[in-house]
C-alpha cells in the first residue's frame, strides 16, 4: 500500500496556527481534492476537529488513543499501525496522511511520496509545523508554480517527493 502525505507548509514549515490553517487558498484545496478523492485519508483526532466534518468521498480515519465520538462512517483507531492493518487487510492501494504534525513527525518515516504545496511566506507565529525533509531521502519528481492574485494571498509551488530508495 502507497503512503502519501498530503500538506500545505510555509517557508518555515508552518503547517498550523489556532488550530487551522494559516490561509485560506481555494486551488490548493482543489489540488488537495484531487489528490484525495476516493482514497481514505488518515488524521490526527485535533486535524479532525479543525475540519469540523468528515471529507466527502474519502473514507475518513481519526487517531486518537482516547475514546471519541464521531459522526457515522469515520472511523477511529488508537494506533497508526493498527490503522494500516486494517487498510492493508482491505486491500486499499493509496492511503493519504493529511496531518497534523503530531502525526507528521511520528510516521513521516513510514511515508513513500509527499504531495507538499510550498506556500511563499515566512510566519512567524506558527504553532504546528511540518518537519524539515532531508536531501538525501526525498527526491523533488516534479513541481509546478502558482502565482498570488486575488484570490490567492500568497504565491505557492505543488511539489511531488518520492522517497530514494536506499
Ligand atoms: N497545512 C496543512 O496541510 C495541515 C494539514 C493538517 C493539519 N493542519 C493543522 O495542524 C494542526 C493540527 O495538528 P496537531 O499537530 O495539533 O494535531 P494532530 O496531529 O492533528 O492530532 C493530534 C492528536 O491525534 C491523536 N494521535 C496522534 N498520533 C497518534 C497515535 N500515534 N496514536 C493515537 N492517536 C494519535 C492524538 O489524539 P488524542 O489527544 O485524542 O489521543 C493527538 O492529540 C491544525 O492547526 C491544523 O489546521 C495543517
Amino acid at each position: 500500500m502507497i503512503r502519501t502525505i498530503v500538506v500545505a507548509a510555509s517557508e518555515n514549515n508552518v503547517i498550523g496556527i489556532n488550530n487551522q490553517l494559516p490561509w485560506h487558498l481555494s486551488d490548493d484545496l482543489k489540488f488537495f481534492k484531487k489528490v484525495t478523492l476516493g482514497k481514505p485519508v488518515l488524521m490526527g483526532r485535533k486535524t479532525f476537529e479543525s475540519l469540523g466534518r468528515p471529507l466527502p468521498k474519502r473514507l475518513n480515519i481519526v487517531l486518537s488513543r482516547n475514546s471519541i465520538s464521531l459522526p457515522e462512517g469515520v472511523l477511529h483507531f488508537s494506533t497508526y499501525e493498527e490503522a494500516i492493518t486494517f487498510l492493508e487487510q482491505h486491500n486499499t492501494e493509496e492511503v493519504c496522511v493529511i496531518g497534523g504534525g503530531v502525526v507528521f513527525a511520528e510516521y513521516l518515516h513510514t511515508i513513500d511520496q509527499i504531495f507538499l504545496t510550498r506556500v511563499h511566506t515566512i510566519l512567524e507565529n506558527g504553532e504546528v509545523f511540518f518537519p524539515e525533509l532531508k536531501e538525501n531521502e526525498w527526491q523533488k519528481v516534479w513541481e509546478e508554480f502558482h502565482a498570488e492574485d486575488e484570490n490567492h494571498n500568497y504565491s505557492f509551488t505543488f511539489q511531488h517527493y518520492k522517497r530514494i530508495q536506499s
